[in-house]
This record gives structure tokens, C-alpha cells and sequence, in this order.
């Protein structure tokens, strides 16, 4: 299949509308997007990304009024968290409308539906005229793309077309809450820390594995986020082994035992780096990836869960 590269997101938006698969950026990484409606369109998301058919797709809209084509009901807690965060980094389950087809949510009755923020894929999903289910558009247990270049590496001839945005600008997935019932539960951190989620609903709560599997988030089972290179977690770079070609990224530290060094000057920079960083690396062909921990506040306990996961073998 021949890959259109467009900065313009009326033509890409064109593609969705015929059934085809577009990647786009959001605020958060960019997206693999199809027809939510148009099953054999979903399916095309699956192929190109070689992603297990049990993990479930987001929404993503343009508009408020298409979260009534997607879901039953709009329950409270998931009021509030709309009032306070779309557009932004944020998505909300809910259970799904009749209409949607299982593939997109993998089997599930509920659905994730957010709307991003960005100002072009908000063009870009205006113009498609319906929902647009996207996961990451990676390669399945790659890191999430945050650039189209990334993007074009992993799917180029895979996809139909590539809308060329920025470099994204938070560089971690939205934050996942389950609305279904009356207490939202975080079941992926993100960009949205559960200290501003409570500024919203005060009870919300993290997903833990004490609770039922009902309100597990699938797709979390799966690998995820890995480099080609090993990760190691440290807390400072002084505790680094010295490795053959190897890398160090955090907030302090460096020095002359890395091939590769970036020291961010915040946690927001560090999550906003990281997916590129990793990518960066393999091409550079590091063996050993040092990631500096970092304090499990706002995005930091996105930006530790995303660590832990790539460390992880
Ligand atoms: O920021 C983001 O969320 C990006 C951009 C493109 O919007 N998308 C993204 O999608 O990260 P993906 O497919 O890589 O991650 C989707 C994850 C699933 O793996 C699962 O953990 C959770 O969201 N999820 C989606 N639908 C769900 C549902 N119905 N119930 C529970 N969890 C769900
Ligand atoms: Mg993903």
C-alpha cells in the first residue's frame, strides 16, 4: 500500500470517510485512526499495527454531541470529568452504544471516547464527520510515536495516509478513567494526574488488582513501550553500570560513562522526551537504556508506570 504524507487534515480527513486508516498527532501521541462505524476499516487498524484483537480502541471526537452516537449514557462522574478536561488528555469509559461495533472495543460493552485538544487533529476529526477510533500508531510493544517520523517508521506502507503535525506535547497516552460507575476509577495514568482528577470528583480512585477484573483496562496486560535496548531504572546516573553503548536520560546526572546523554530540566520535558529518546537510541544502536526514576506526582506516576513497563522483559 502506497502512504500519502499530507499536512493538510481535509485530505486525510477524505481517507476515513472512504474506509481507510490515518494517522494523525494528538496532544498526548499520534493516533492510528478509522471509521469507529465501518468495521472493516477497524479491522485495517488491527493488520497494520499487529494488535492483539482483546485490546480495546478510543473514540476520539470532534465535537461533544458525538459522544451520544458512542455511549448509552453520560453518568455523573463522567459529567464533571467532561466539564473539567475535555478537550484534553483525558478519556472516559462508558458503556457503549448498540451501534458500536465489538471489534472497535474488543468484545467489551463499554467504550473510551475522548477529544483531543490539538489544533489539528481537531481539524482533522471535524472534517471526518464521524468518531474516530485511534490507538497509538506504533507498531504493537513499540513506543508511542510522538512524531510523524516515528509514525512513518513503524507504518509507513501500512497505512493510507500520515497527517504531518508537530512533535507532540505531552509525549504520554491520555489518562483512562472508568465512568461506568458512580466512583471513577484510573485505570491508566496519564497526562492528567489523579490530584487534578479529584479536583473534579474528590472520590475518584487508581484501578489496584484487588478490584473486580470488570473494570480492568485490557490493553494494560499487554507488552508495551519498549526500545530495542534494555531498561534499567536508577536513581541517580552514579549507580549506572559501565555498559558498552549505553544511554541515560533524567532530570540530574549524565557523565562520561554514556554514549548518549539528555538531562531534562522537568518531569513534563521527561515524559515529553522519553518515547523519542528510546527510539533515538535504537537507532543509535544502545544496548543499555539508564532511566532516572521520578517522583510519582502529576505526570510522574505516568511518567514511572510507562519506565516500569519498558523495564519490564
Ligand atoms: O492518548 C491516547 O490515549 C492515545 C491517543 C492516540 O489518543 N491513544 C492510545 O491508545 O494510547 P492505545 O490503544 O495505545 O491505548 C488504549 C488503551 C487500551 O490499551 C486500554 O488500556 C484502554 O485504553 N481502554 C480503551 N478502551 C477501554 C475500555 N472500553 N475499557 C477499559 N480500558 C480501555
Ligand atoms: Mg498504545
Amino acid at each position: 500500500m502506497e502512504t500519502l504524507l499530507t499536512t493538510d487534515p481535509e485530505v486525510a480527513a477524505a481517507f476515513i470517510r472512504r474506509g481507510g486508516v490515518v494517522a494523525f498527532p494528538t496532544e498526548t501521541v499520534y493516533g492510528l485512526g478509522a471509521n469507529v462505524f465501518d468495521e472493516t476499516a477497524v479491522a485495517k487498524i488491527f493488520e497494520a499495527k499487529q494488535r492483539p484483537a482483546d485490546n480495546p480502541l478510543i473514540a476520539h471526537v470532534g465535537h461533544l454531541e458525538q459522544i451520544g452516537e458512542l455511549a448509552v449514557e453520560v453518568t455523573d462522574p463522567a459529567r464533571k470529568l467532561i466539564d473539567a478536561f475535555f478537550p484534553g488528555p483525558l478519556t472516559v469509559v462508558l458503556r457503549k452504544a448498540e451501534r458500536v461495533p465489538l471489534i472497535a472495543t474488543a468484545g467489551l460493552e463499554t467504550i473510551g471516547i475522548r477529544m483531543p485538544r490539538n489544533d489539528l487533529a481537531r481539524r482533522f476529526l471535524a472534517a471526518c464527520e464521524t468518531p474516530v477510533v485511534a490507538p497509538s500508531a506504533n507498531i504493537s510493544g513499540r513506543p508511542s510515536p510522538t512524531t510523524w517520523h516515528a509514525v512513518f517508521e513503524d507504518l509507513n506502507g501500512r497505512v493510507d495516509c500520515i497527517l504531518q503535525g508537530e512533535a507532540t506535547e505531552i509525549g504520554l497516552e491520555s489518562t483512562v478513567v472508568d465512568c461506568t460507575g458512580e466512583v471513577p476509577i484510573v485505570l491508566r495514568s496519564g497526562a492528567i494526574g489523579i490530584e487534578e482528577i479529584r479536583t473534579a470528583v474528590a472520590g475518584a480512585e487508581i484501578f489496584s488488582g484487588v478490584m473486580s477484573d470488570a473494570a480492568a483496562s485490557p490493553g494494560m496486560r499487554h507488552k508495551h513501550y519498549s526500545p530495542r535496548a534494555r531498561v534499567a531504572l536508577v536513581d541517580d546516573a552514579a549507580e549506572c553500570g559501565r555498559e558498552i553503548h549505553a544511554a541515560f536520560i533524567g532530570l540530574d546526572g549524565g557523565g562520561a560513562n554514556f554514549d548518549k546523554v539528555e538531562i531534562c530540566t522537568s518531569v513534563e520535558e521527561y515524559a515529553r522526551r522519553l518515547f523519542a529518546f528510546f527510539r533515538e537510541c535504537d537507532a543509535e544502536g544502545i544496548e543499555v537504556i539508564f532511566c532516572q526514576k521520578a517522583v510519582e506526582t502529576g505526570i510522574g506516576r505516568a511518567l514511572m508506570d510507562r519506565l516500569r513497563r519498558a523495564a519490564e522483559d
